[in-house]
């Protein structure tokens, strides 16, 4: 997006208000109901709380039964270890932040699937093995576009901003390169970010997105449509809310 425009400064100041509303540093819970479970949150840690994102695409998502599932940005790891309390072989779950990593691992022994699940700090796929290949990719992204030379200042932060989009369009660039041969990439994106964007990072990136499912729910004093998307090789025409 044009960083200048009043659309930016817009979607901009309310993630500044989510991060002020929603951030903890060191003072937050330590622990949050889920999908009728209990979770682990290292205080910093972004939680998926009432009118999140995380119950609907932890739910909808097309697990690979019996395959290899990779989680970017995992947070509190809900959806990591939904992926192994649900039929994945082998999960993956990364994140930039320390304080992510430190949540997914509390909670993959809290519920008991540190058998098949291993957790990573990682720049997106930058600290795996080169060889690595998975059946499914999803990354429930952060969706808020900041200034180009914004600096992060909190690990909430990194749940809520992506500098100039710049880490969605390197997901959307390699993720393909990361599947096994029939694998499935996925991302989400929701109404709090810039639609447009996403699709114009796509078509650079050489993708498509097709919708999966969207949810809409009420987060703090917002309505937010949640959007699940595949990533399809090649440029298809843009068809708001549909497939091409
Ligand atoms: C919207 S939050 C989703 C967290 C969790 N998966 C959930 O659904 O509750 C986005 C996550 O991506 C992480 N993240 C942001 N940029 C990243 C990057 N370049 N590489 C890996 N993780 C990143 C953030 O730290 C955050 O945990």
């Amino acid at each position: 997006m044009d960083q200048q425009s009043a659309r930016f400064q817009e979607q901009y100041t309310r993630g500044r208000k989510l991060v002020s509303e929603l951030g903890t540093e060191g003072n937050g819970p330590t622990s949050f109901t889920l999908l009728g479970r209990e979770w682990d949150l290292v205080p910093g840690t972004y939680e998926p709380g009432p009118g999140a994102g995380a119950e609907f695409y932890t739910t909808a998502l097309p697990y690979p039964v019996g395959g290899d599932f990779l989680e970017i940005g995992c947070g509190a790891g809900v959806t990591a270890v939904w992926a192994a309390l649900h039929g994945c072989a082998h999960v993956t779950a990364t994140d930039i932040t320390d304080t992510a990593v430190e949540s997914t691992a509390l909670n993959v022994k809290r519920h008991g699937v540190e058998d098949r699940v291993r957790v990573l700090r990682s720049d997106l796929f930058a600290e795996l093995d080169p060889a690595d290949r998975f059946d499914t990719v999803f990354w429930n992204c952060s969706v808020i576009e900041a200034p180009r030379d914004f600096e992060f200042t909190s690990d909430y932060e990194w749940a809520i901003f992506d500098r100039g989009y710049a880490a969605l369009g390197r997901y959307l660039a390699e993720v393909h390169g990361r599947l096994r041969p029939g694998g499935r990439a996925l991302v989400t994106f929701n109404t709090l970010g810039d639609r447009n964007r996403i699709d114009q990072l796509a078509a650079e990136a050489g993708v498509s997105l097709e919708m999966l499912g969207s949810a809409t729910r009420q987060l703090t004093d917002v309505e937010v449509t949640y959007m699940l998307f595949e990533i399809v090789s090649g440029v298809r025409p843009v068809v708001p809310g549909g497939r091409a």
